[in-house]
């Protein structure tokens, strides 16, 4: 079996910066410590509203990473235009509200699917490589390939937070649109809510290639420090799959 990727998204690192306008913690160099650790990505999202990311952010994860760089984005022109100019490799779309706490849902690609095409177009053109982040539904990952994505990232949001009654359900829902997007010719990656506990069972799904993880190794690394907190979802996500 292929490994899943671990891609460490650094945003909230920056929200501890934001609570006080200070210039630490530096999600850069958090950054480069996941790196050393064992991450095989970094992955951060600039929202309209600043609120951690900064753009100058974007510039230095750019120039410091030597892992690929996901650069998770709106659909906006003011946001296509920094993707378009930010030299990632690799870009996600999302949805955005200014209300959310964090993203809340998949994109409705069927809904945008022009604007998708256009913006899939745009960045692919510059070398790009695009996912688009869905709830795992059969319309969504259909209109993901129809706009000319090369991936979804499927939202484990719902798993993450089910009952434990519902659980197996929404694992079962992750399970069919994996299946059903790689029968569609879109790799698939995986990501929001996972967890030390809840991520052997995603790192499972069969043809995931990458998983997104943000808060609970950012959380976690308070505790025993970002060395520690990498190598132990590394860890968890290689136990998974052997
Ligand atoms: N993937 C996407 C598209 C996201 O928007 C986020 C949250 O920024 C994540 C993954 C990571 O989620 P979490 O911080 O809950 O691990």
């Amino acid at each position: 079996m292929s490994p899943v990727r671990l891609h460490i998204n650094v945003d909230h690192v920056a929200t501890v910066r934001q609570a006080r306008r200070e210039a630490f913690p530096d999600p850069v160099s958090w950054a480069l410590a996941c790196e050393a650790a064992g991450a095989d990505g970094i992955t951060c999202h600039l929202r309209f509203d600043r609120r951690h990311i900064q753009d100058e952010d974007v510039r230095r994860l750019r120039e410091a990473v030597t892992t690929p760089l996901n650069l998770e984005l709106a659909l906006t022109p003011e946001m296509v235009g920094i993707a378009l100019e930010s030299g990632a490799e690799l870009f996600c779309l999302v949805p955005e509200s200014r209300e959310e706490l964090t993203t809340e849902g998949g994109l409705n690609v069927r809904a945008e699917l022009e604007r998708v095409r256009e913006v899939s177009a745009a960045l692919s053109a510059r070398g790009g490589v695009v996912s688009a982040f869905v709830d795992p539904d059969e319309g969504a990952l259909e209109a993901s390939a129809e706009a000319g994505c090369a991936f979804v990232e499927l939202h484990t949001g719902t798993y993450a937070n089910a009952s434990p009654e519902e659980t197996e359900r929404e694992l079962e829902r992750l399970h069919t649109a994996c299946e059903r997007a790689h029968a569609l010719g879109l790799g698939v990656n995986a990501g929001h809510g996972l967890t030390l506990e809840n991520v052997a069972a995603v790192a499972r799904l069969p043809h995931v290639q990458e998983l997104n993880i943000g808060y609970a190794i950012v959380a976690r690394a308070l505790t025993v420090g970002v060395d520690a907190a990498v190598r132990e979802m590394k860890a968890a996500i290689e136990e998974a799959k052997a």
